[in-house]
């Protein structure tokens, strides 16, 4: 691993200073081995999976707020932006919220007070050290003609849970911006079911700020017009947009590679074109782009290396396993 002292490189951060924050995506142990690199490069954080709802409430009664606490603190202690991850998503959300004590499906009234109680404690914890919030997460559906996803949130409570989480984050904090966050978001089909969401919540005058672009991306898709379609579509809509959980994997989706323990120079190089390409269209748009986060910070770790291909390494990020500048931070460096 490098020297503390070793980091001589320019900041990514100030790179792009004139244009967005840099962020990345911590937990309590990526907070430890990466600390040099995160306060070098990076001018914000994302908790992982530190606030996410099975997190920070396991049980009715129960909070844990210890690693999300912990994350806060960091961010403090090195005057890192902090955005909050994530008050309403179909994964990571604890059963008993659904439930009554029988195992029961609970009724929409119920769902919407705790929904409610919940978004006041943990918004209200953090209001002087978040200053954005994913309200709602992958709420929409890939594929098909339905607008929104099944999950428990839309069979309980329809679909007003969005616009009530929204304005329940509102009430609990005035001053934060508040995003809806989704993946395939430039895909076409995808991009347009977002739109017509957020639409819909800005007819209704629900206060969402900003729409949250996870760009999980690879080096070949989506395309670079993909891309900027879908930044011009979110922004025609007078909101913010984020990137907030940016990888760049090396392989396609569904690529089976699991052999390879070294990058190959020859995607590391495609790696370093298609970054370079991505940060100068997102140039471009720095007008209604406020932040790029990455869903890391470094190849040492990331969630790739376990999905969507179990075992298959992936080196999606512009710092390698040592901590060191890849090509691509070279590249955007000439940019
Ligand atoms: C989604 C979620 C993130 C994270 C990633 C995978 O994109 O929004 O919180 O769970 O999946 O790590």
């Amino acid at each position: 691993m490098r020297e503390p002292d070793s980091f001589g490189e320019p900041a990514l951060k100030a790179l792009f200073a004139g244009d967005f924050h840099i962020g990345a995506a911590v937990n309590p142990r990526t907070m430890k081995t990466q600390e040099q690199l995160l306060r070098h490069h990076f001018n914000s954080i994302t908790a992982e999976n530190e606030m996410k709802f099975e997190s920070l409430h396991p049980l009715e009664e129960v909070y844990r707020f210890g690693a999300a606490d912990e994350l806060v603190s960091f961010a403090r202690k090195h005057k890192l932006a902090m955005r909050g991850h994530t008050l309403v998503w179909h994964n990571q959300t604890s059963d008993w919220l659904f439930q009554d004590g029988h195992g029961a499906s609970v009724s929409k009234e119920v769902l919407l007070d705790r929904l409610k109680s919940h978004i006041n404690t943990v918004v209200g914890r953090y209001k002087n050290d978040i200053y954005a919030w994913d309200v709602v997460n992958e709420a929409v559906a890939d594929e098909g003609e339905a607008l929104l996803r099944r999950s428990k949130w839309l069979d309980i409570a329809g679909d007003g849970f969005i616009a009530k989480a929204f304005e329940f984050a509102h009430e609990a904090d005035p001053g934060a911006l508040l995003f809806y966050n989704d993946y395939n978001e430039s895909n076409p089909l995808k991009r347009d079911k977002i739109y017509t969401l957020l639409k819909s919540l800005l007819d209704q005058g629900v206060p969402v700020h900003g729409v949250g672009l996870q760009a999980h991306w690879n080096l070949y898709d989506p395309s670079l017009d993909e891309i900027r379609t879908a930044i011009e579509k979110y922004a025609s809509l007078g909101l913010t947009l984020q990137l907030t959980e940016l990888d760049m994997s090396l392989f396609r989706f569904d690529d089976r590679r699991t052999d390879l323990k070294e990058p190959p120079a020859e995607l590391l190089e495609l790696q370093a074109e298609r970054y370079a390409a991505v940060f100068k269209l997102l140039r471009e748009y720095k007008d209604v782009i406020s932040a790029v986060t990455f869903w890391g910070a470094a190849d040492d770790y990331t969630w790739l290396d376990h999905f969507p291909v179990h075992g298959r390494k992936n080196w999606p990020f512009l710092f390698d396993e040592q901590h060191r500048p890849k090509a691509a931070f070279d590249r955007l460096l000439q940019e």
